[in-house]
């Protein structure tokens, strides 16, 4: 009998399939017994859980990347948390470490599902591993450096300027010597790109004036665009787009899962005459370049070179109505739960 015995754990379960953006009425949270360890497994008790706009896809059937989420299954989440109890050789008790497990207090997981160490830093939250320092960080780091690959001088859009991944590449192409154009939500997000993460200029996609107010902060047309959108906000740049222009696409927050997406004006003849490129960005795709990245963004962001926001807030109940907060704009930075700490 180990010192666990008996230590329940809450989940968040799905419950029901939505159709469209999940509502807290599609999960549950229950309660249940920590099992036992298989050997080469772990125990983690989780500290922060990640909240993404990509689960929208994962709990819909639809074309995905990934199989729907199955019903009755826990949330799958990255989340932060210390290991408690280690069957395996690779990580001791007491390690921080950053993985899939899940929208749960506890996780009983194969070693293999820990993406890596979280170093202890009396500066650098642990909480950052799920946002700058993770899988946001590392998708804004390899979808400009390697996708975009912008040059000095180049004009920079991107879409959810005042978010967290795109927070991070606006910066990052800003170091790279690039004009950096936001477009986000609303007058204080507006604020944010151009204060808080030193874009060059930043537009307000909900105001009138927006297609004009766009083409006025980019007199030299678009070199780079990093979307995170689609829809209305992406038309709008790619009717800028210059001869040899690249877009990454990042996410579509802007757009229905499923086949309903809206029409809007065919791209093809400004791909054509532009001689451009559009390229979908999968962060995964990137995993043998995040151990050097993941040190680069960590000098950046101790450094001061890349700022960051999180949104966070507390305790497992406040996971079920928080992906629908992503699409009402209603976070300002990475939401992250916590639960410890
Ligand atoms: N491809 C990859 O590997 C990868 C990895 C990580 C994240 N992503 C994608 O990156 C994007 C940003 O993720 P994040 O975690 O950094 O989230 P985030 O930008 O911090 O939060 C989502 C933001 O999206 C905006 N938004 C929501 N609904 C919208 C709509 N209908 N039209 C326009 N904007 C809308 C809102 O900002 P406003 O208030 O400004 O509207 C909201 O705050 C997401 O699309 C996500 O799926 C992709």
């Amino acid at each position: 009998v180990s010192s666990r015995a008996g230590l329940v754990n809450r989940q968040v379960i799905l419950a029901r399939r939505p159709l469209g953006i999940p509502q807290a009425e599609h999960f549950d949270v229950t309660s249940s017994l920590v099992p036992a360890l298989d050997p080469g497994q772990l125990l983690i008790r989780n500290h922060y859980l990640s909240v993404d706009p990509a689960m929208r896809g994962w709990v819909n059937e639809a074309d995905n990347y990934r199989a729907p989420v199955p019903l009755g299954s826990v949330m799958p989440a990255s989340a932060v948390g210390q290991v408690v109890e280690s069957r395996s050789d690779h990580f001791g008790r007491g390690a921080l470490v950053v993985g899939r497990f899940g929208w749960q207090e506890y996780a009983a997981v194969q070693a293999e599902l820990v993406d890596r160490v979280v170093e202890p830093d009396d500066r650098l939250a642990p909480s950052l591993a799920l946002g700058v320092l993770g899988a946001n960080g590392l998708a804004a780091w390899f979808g400009v450096r390697e996708v975009l690959r912008p040059s000095p001088g180049d004009t920079v859009v991107v879409s959810t300027a005042a978010g967290s991944v795109g927070s991070a590449a606006g910066q990052i192409a800003a170091l790279m010597g690039c004009r950096t154009i936001g477009i986000a939500g609303g007058a204080s997000k507006v604020d944010m790109c151009l204060e808080g993460f030193g874009f060059t200029a930043a537009v307000d996609y909900h105001s009138p004036s927006f297609a004009a107010d766009l083409r006025a902060a980019c007199p030299d047309g678009v070199d780079r665009y990093f979307d995170n959108t689609g829809g209305w906000i992406t038309d709008q740049v790619m009717s800028l787009l210059n001869v040899h222009a690249s877009v990454a696409i990042c996410g579509t927050a802007s757009l229905p899962v499923g086949d309903a997406a809206p029409m809007g004006p065919r791209w093809e003849r400004r791909l054509l005459t532009r001689r451009a490129r559009v390229e979908g960005v999968l962060v995964g795709d990137f995993r043998e370049g995040f151990p050097d990245a993941v040190r680069q963004l960590t000098d950046l962001v101790r450094s001061g070179h890349i700022a960051y926001r999180e949104d966070v807030s507390q305790g497992l109940d406040s996971a079920p109505s928080a992906i629908a907060g992503l699409f009402e704009g209603a976070n300002t930075g990475k939401r992250v739960i916590r639960l410890v700490g």
